[in-house]
């Protein structure tokens, strides 16, 4: 059973799928964090494109995903920290627009949901990975909260960021990718679309528990 969300960088999505993936029983997927952990990569390959290309069957990276949490291993080694660096946060929508990585991406997604009850999260599962979801949401905010609750979450692991640098982090992802030609972020004909500019965290999930209580492919399940 497959429920898909998908919208821009900051918009509560993980936070929202892990939410509703507890309240309904299901696991949680990033499919960000595997972009991620092609991004990690290719930093370490040297910015090398034709290298990451080359390795893409042998790539060592292994992706974790239970109920709430997502961990990423390179080989031994966890990397689940290291995604969510400075560095990778640059390169990731540049790596994200190789169409062999999304390949390679595309079929580890649908690996890893293969028999699961899983709440998905990125940009273009309900369009590219999973057209044939259970369920699916497109979920938005206005750029300026955007901007401001990944500032807020920053803020609060400690790290050292301003507004602006953040700003204009979820600006530029924002524009590579909903430009790029390959599965460009757009939102499903089939999605229904919720924007939490003015809803709160609860409200959010709410509706989206909502939603999956009414689906009657998702609603013999118990939705708490
Ligand atoms: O959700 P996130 O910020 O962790 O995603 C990181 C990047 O990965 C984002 O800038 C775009 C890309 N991405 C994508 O292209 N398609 C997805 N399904 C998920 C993420």
């Amino acid at each position: 059973m497959i429920i898909v969300i998908d919208g821009p960088a900051g918009a509560g999505k993980s936070t929202t799928a892990k939410e509703v993936a507890r309240r309904a029983g299901f696991d949680y997927v990033d499919s960000g964090a595997m972009y991620r952990g092609f991004t990690y990569l290719y930093l370490k390959l040297g910015q090398d494109r034709t290298r990451l290309i080359d390795i893409l069957d042998n790539h060592r990276l292994r992706f974790d995903f239970h109920i709430t949490e997502a961990r990423v291993f390179h080989g031994d080694t966890e990397i689940t920290g290291d995604i969510r660096s400075d560095s990778v946060n640059s390169h990731v929508s540049e790596v994200a627009a190789m169409e062999e990585v999304r390949d390679t991406v595309r079929q580890l997604l649908r690996d890893v949901s293969r028999d699961r009850k899983v709440v998905l999260e990125g940009r273009d599962l309900g369009t590219v990975v999973f057209p044939d979801a259970d369920l699916k949401f497109f979920l938005t905010a206005d750029p300026e909260a955007r901007a401001r609750r990944r500032y807020d979450e920053r803020i609060r692991k400690g790290e050292q960021v301003s507004l602006d640098q953040v700003r204009e982090n979820v600006d530029t992802r924002d524009r590579i990718d909903s430009t790029r030609d390959i599965a460009p972020l757009k939102k499903a004909d089939d999605a229904l679309e919720i924007d939490s500019t003015f809803l709160t965290f609860e409200e959010q999930v709410a509706r989206i528990l909502q939603y999956i209580r009414s689906t009657p492919t998702l609603s013999q399940d118990k939705v708490n």
